[in-house]
């Protein structure tokens, strides 16, 4: 089974780091294909946690090979400061290799970003604020500056000035900034291109002969399939593709080179930032659930907004990756709330109901989440390690989300342990 994509079903923090850390003890290789340093998990190992923004979680598996795929966006200064806090702590980074067809996030874009949501004040997306739109935005206007290019000092400052020379009237605001002085910022990326060179690869051709060999790839997205830019909740989307389809775009395999979609959901909804959230929570159930979900963002330390589980959206997130598996987190936290909701529909503000997910932005920003009741459980789960350990509603509602998207569950988080996990008899024996 060599090629697996991991990815978000909702709208980001699922949990995904966790399953790809589980699944990466059994793989040759964990690949990220999209994102930057907006994204964030934190791992749990031996009772010491790590923080991971950019580099797969996979790298504290000695020997596993992690990549930083051509679609990721990487901001240098970030990737080193990763790499260094890893190594402070005895983790073995050798096996790290970043493609170099990867683009790099620049000052100007992280000026860029935050210029942009201030200037549009309540229309704001509530963007990390990492660079990552101006980034993926100066790719496609190929403008953008490429991780091989830091080394080559000529282009290097040849490809700066001339991105840099069209957003001046943008960066007006931040016109003293030494940071955007052209000489100094290409010093600068030219001495993270001398740190990451012994990483830069052709990570394609890396991924390639894994697969050709036989050997299991995992391919970790970050963000999820309701923050895709396409297929998102638009503009309130981050600015590239979540989905499991852009797996083989940002580390260049072929669509037959992938064998299993899992998507990881949480037992309920989080969101960051603005955009809709029909199932939202804005009562003391929602603030219970981010207590005791530690709903907090790990990039941005931004509350998250909480609500029940949506079938509606979960259903179109299963048919845009066509899952073939599902992993469950965090179902310990509803342990203690009863009864417990699961979106089953929306009902637009005109009386309109809605079975799928709607294409429409007014509908969805108007629409209001219809409910399935289902009782909920008093038993702490977090020791549970096998489905027979849990209380019979927490299986019941684990069979609503299988039945309702037809997708069989094969892991259930139960806590932020790695060993809190129970490998359901629908897994089969590799989790
Ligand atoms: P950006 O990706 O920083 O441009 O932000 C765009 C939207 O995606 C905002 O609503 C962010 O809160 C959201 N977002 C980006 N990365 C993550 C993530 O890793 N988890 C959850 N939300 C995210």
């Amino acid at each position: 089974m060599p090629g697996i994509v991991i990815i978000g079903t909702q709208w980001g923090d699922e949990g995904k780091g966790k399953v790809v850390d589980l699944l990466a003890e059994s793989a040759e290789m964990v690949v990220r294909f999209q994102g930057g340093n907006n994204a964030g998990h934190t791992i749990v190992r031996d009772g010491e946690e790590f923080k991971f923004h950019l580099i797969p979680s996979g790298i504290l598996y000695p020997g596993r090979t992690c990549v930083i795929g051509n679609g990721v966006v990487v901001d240098p200064k970030v990737l080193i400061a990763e790499l260094d806090g890893l190594r402070r702590r005895g983790v073995d980074v050798s096996a790290l290799r970043l493609s170099a067809n990867a683009h790099l996030i620049m000052p100007y874009h992280v000026m860029l970003d935050t210029a942009g949501e201030a200037k549009l004040g309540k229309l704001e997306i509530g963007t990390t604020k990492r660079g990552i739109g101006p980034c993926y935005a100066d790719k496609s206007a190929r403008l953008g500056i490429r991780v091989q290019d830091l080394l080559d000092p000529k282009i290097l400052r040849k490809k700066i000035m001339a991105a840099l020379e069209p957003k001046q009237q943008l960066l007006r605001p931040f016109a003293r900034d030494p940071k955007l002085d052209l000489h100094a910022m290409t010093e600068e990326y030219l001495r993270y291109g001398h740190r990451l060179e012994p990483h830069i690869a052709d990570t394609s051709r890396l991924c390639w002969e894994a697969l050709d060999a036989g050997r299991t790839v995992l391919f970790e997205g970050a963000q999820a399939a309701l923050l895709d830019l396409d297929h998102g909740t638009y503009p309130f989307v981050t600015s590239s593709n979540p989905i499991a389809g852009a797996a083989c775009v940002g580390a260049g395999v072929g669509p037959t080179d992938i064998d299993e979609v899992w998507g990881v959901c949480k037992a309920y909804t989080t969101r960051v930032g603005a955009g809709p959230f029909p199932s939202e929570l804005d009562d003391e159930v929602g603030a219970m659930i981010r207590d005791r979900g530690h709903e907090f963002g790990t990039t941005t330390g931004r509350e998250r907004r909480c609500g029940w589980l949506d079938l509606v959206a979960l259903r179109y997130a299963t048919r845009l990756n066509r899952l073939s598996a599902l992993a469950i987190t965090k179902l310990d936290v509803l342990s203690g709330i009863d009864p417990l909701r699961i979106a089953v529909r929306y009902r637009g503000s005109e009386g309109a109901v809605f079975d799928d997910f709607p294409y429409h932005q007014s509908i969805l920003h108007t629409a209001s989440a219809e409910y399935e009741e289902l009782p909920g459980w008093e038993e702490d789960v977090s020791e549970a390690r096998s489905e027979d350990e849990l209380p019979p509603e927490a299986r019941d509602y684990l069979a609503a989300i299988s039945d309702g998207t037809g997708v069989p569950i094969n892991l259930v988080g139960v806590g932020p342990g790695r060993e809190q996990v129970i490998a359901t008899a629908a897994a089969g024996v590799r989790a």
